[in-house]
Parts: structure tokens; C-alpha cells; sequence
């Protein structure tokens, strides 16, 4: 009860700020609802490598759509330094990808079917299949959160993905090696996924397990590619 009641208390923050529209009262040459301007070359990650991303420990195994940094790191600046979308509060991981299979789905779901990395890197790599992937993005979205201990404001700034059916039919891929190896199908579900480029964060990044959901729903600013 008493968990449910904080995951409730957490929600909530999460829909409000979700819900504050844009500062609109100011206009002027610093517009502010001005679109945040991308390279359009983002989209084009078949020109950068794939990554495989394998380790011992827990959160060490994933998969991911390197996308190149040379094109989130002007966007993520103009993000930290605007007072409205990062305020100057964000750390960089330096670098930049979409996350295709989660880290607790490999650590929780695929693995226990004795689905390895290589399995799943040779799956992205066969024809370069996972950076040749399709997508565009939606927005600029934010995701908040106070987590505990010690009731900490987390802060979340990310690009939200869309029309990424090719990352899908990976997923589906994988799902259907799941069920091959034995998994029950209902632990593992291609669609059940918000892919993202993660820009920065305060403090933490935030994930699913915080409550919050990286979709349209946390668009905050428009994009243009260009
Ligand atoms: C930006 O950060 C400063 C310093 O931390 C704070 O005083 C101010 O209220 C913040 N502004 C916004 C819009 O978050
Ligand atoms: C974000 O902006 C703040 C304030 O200007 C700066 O101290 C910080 O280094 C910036 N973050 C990065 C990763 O550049
Ligand atoms: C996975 O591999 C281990 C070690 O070889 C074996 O004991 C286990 O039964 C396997 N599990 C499945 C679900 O295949």
C-alpha cells in the first residue's frame, strides 16, 4: 500500500509536468517555441559502426543503435544552456545511441533462456541490419522524478523516436529466438518499447522503473531536421 501510494505520488509529478505547456508569453527575436534544429544526417547511422555492448556484471549487456555524437552534441548544448529545457543541469554520457534491448531484458528475460550477446549482436549485425535501421524523431522530451532515498529531482532529457519499424522487426526477431529456446512468451514483448536518445540528465537517468514513459507523452519542444 504504502508503495503503491509513493508510485502514485511520483505519477502524478510525472503527468503534471508532462502536462505545463510551453512558456508562451514572450515572442521576440529569441523565440522561444522556435523548433530545435537537427542535422538531418543524424538519421543516416549506417555510416557509423556498430557497438556491442558485453560485460560480467549486471547492466553490462544491451543492445544498441549507435548514433553518431557528432550530431547530438550541438543539440544537446543548446539544450543544457536553454533556461526552459536543461537549464544548465545536464551531465553527457559523451556520447549517443537508441537502446534496443534493454539491459534488464537481457539480465531478467533473454539470458535465462541461455540467449547469449553474440547471439543477439550477430542478429544486428547480419547485413549491418540494426544501423541501417529507419527512424525519425518525434520531439525533444523530459522525463522527471523525485526518487528516493532521499527524495532527489531527477531530470531526464532525451529525443523521442518515431517510425522505427525496423527496430521493431529486430525486436521481433528476438522475440521469436526467446520462444524457440523455450522463453514464455509472455515475458518479453517486441512492442512493449520507447526508443530514445538519451541527451542528458541531473543526477541519474530515469527509467521505467521510476514511473516515468520516454514516448510522445513526454514531448516538451518540436524538432526540424535539416
Ligand atoms: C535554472 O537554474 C537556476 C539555478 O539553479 C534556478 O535558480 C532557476 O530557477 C532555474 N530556472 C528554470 C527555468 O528552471
Ligand atoms: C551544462 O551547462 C552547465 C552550466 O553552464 C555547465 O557547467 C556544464 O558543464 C554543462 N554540461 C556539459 C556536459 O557540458
Ligand atoms: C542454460 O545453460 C545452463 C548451463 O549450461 C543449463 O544448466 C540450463 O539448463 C540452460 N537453461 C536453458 C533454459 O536452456
Amino acid at each position: 500500500m504504502r508503495i503503491a501510494t509513493t508510485l502514485f505520488a511520483t505519477l502524478a509529478l510525472v503527468a503534471s509536468t508532462v502536462i505545463a505547456a510551453p512558456d508562451n508569453k514572450h515572442g521576440g527575436k529569441d523565440n522561444k517555441n522556435a523548433p530545435l534544429v537537427i542535422n538531418k544526417r543524424v538519421l543516416r547511422t549506417s555510416s557509423v559502426p556498430f557497438i556491442p555492448h558485453t560485460g560480467t556484471g549486471l547492466f553490462t549487456n544491451w543492445v544498441g543503435l549507435n548514433v553518431d555524437f557528432k550530431y547530438i552534441q550541438p543539440v544537446f548544448q543548446k539544450v543544457n544552456t536553454t533556461a526552459a529545457l536543461g537549464n544548465g543541469t545536464l551531465i553527457s554520457r559523451g556520447e549517443s545511441h537508441i537502446t534496443v534491448i534493454l539491459p534488464p531484458e537481457y539480465d531478467n528475460i533473454l539470458s535465462k533462456v541461455n540467449i547469449t550477446m553474440q547471439e543477439l549482436n550477430a542478429l544486428a549485425t547480419k547485413n549491418n541490419r540494426l544501423q541501417r535501421a529507419h527512424f525519425d524523431i518525434e520531439c525533444l522530451g523530459r522525463v522527471q522524478a523525485v526518487t528516493q532515498p532521499g527524495n532527489v529531482f531527477q531530470q531526464s532529457v532525451q529525443l523521442i523516436v518515431k517510425n522505427y519499424k525496423d527496430i521493431l522487426a529486430y525486436r521481433t526477431d528476438v522475440f521469436k529466438l526467446f520462444v524457440k529456446k523455450g522463453g514464455n512468451p509472455a515475458l518479453f514483448a517486441a512492442e512493449n518499447y520507447q526508443p530514445h536518445i538519451t541527451l542528458g540528465f541531473k543526477n541519474r537517468d530515469l527509467f521505467v522503473e521510476d514511473g516515468v514513459f520516454k514516448g510522445k507523452n513526454a514531448c516538451i519542444h518540436k524538432v526540424q531536421l535539416k
